[in-house]
């Protein structure tokens, strides 16, 4: 049994990640594959950015907030990214979270959630598939992508339709099947 941590990446004033991750989160546990889920909110870890003088393969980190990420990424077997689209791309801050760590990432399963506009913020998600492969993550193919996110916001709740939790329901059975497997390349790796 694995555990599953779902990064919201949002960090600016009035954001809807928040809602977004809860969402997920919640269908996460109702899901049973994870023994442990836990939400990681991206403004709460309040990383500045990078400030490592060091590459972050080696290890060597000086500041605390990169000891305290470095273990939290540890503790996970499979990781969510709830992400927004900014300008076509995904946003400065998860970007930052990403290259403050190299090892951590390794032989990972990412599931993608995205939101934003019309595109559902696929183009976010494409945008961090070739960054997160190079850190020998693997992306799996079932994902969320919620267009005109603030349409399904209410009370500061996500009211999704059934096309939405039945992609985050599928991706969320694939990210386990996947974290089985990586498991065991991670103990094997040298
Ligand atoms: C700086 C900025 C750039 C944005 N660019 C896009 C975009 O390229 N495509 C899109 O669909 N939505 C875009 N949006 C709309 C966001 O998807 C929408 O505001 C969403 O709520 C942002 O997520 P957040 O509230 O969690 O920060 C942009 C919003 C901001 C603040």
């Amino acid at each position: 049994m694995t555990t599953l941590k779902i990064i919201t990446a949002s960090t600016r004033p009035g954001r809807v990640g928040p809602v977004v991750g809860t969402w997920i989160e919640q269908r996460a546990r109702a899901h049973q594959g994870f023994a442990t889920v836990e939400l990681v909110d991206l403004a709460e870890v309040g990383l500045p950015f990078m400030n490592e003088p060091h590459h972050p393969s080696l290890g060597d980190y000086t500041h605390q907030h990169t000891r305290d990420w470095s273990a939290r990424v540890s503790a996970a077997d499979a990781l969510v990214f709830v992400m927004p689209e900014y300008n076509n791309g995904y946003n400065a801050e998860l970007k930052n979270a990403i290259d403050y760590l190299h090892h951590e990432w390794h032989y990972k399963p990412v599931g993608l959630v995205s939101y934003g506009g019309i595109s559902g913020g696929t183009r976010a998600a494409q945008a961090v598939r070739q960054v997160v492969t190079t850190l020998r993550m693997v992306p799996v193919a079932e994902a969320v992508a919620i267009p005109f996110v603030h349409r399904f916001i209410d009370n500061a709740e996500l009211h999704p339709n059934a096309l939405m939790t039945g992609a985050a329901d599928a991706m969320l059975t694939e990210l386990a099947r996947v974290a089985d497997v990586l498991t065991g390349l991670r103990a094997a790796r040298v």
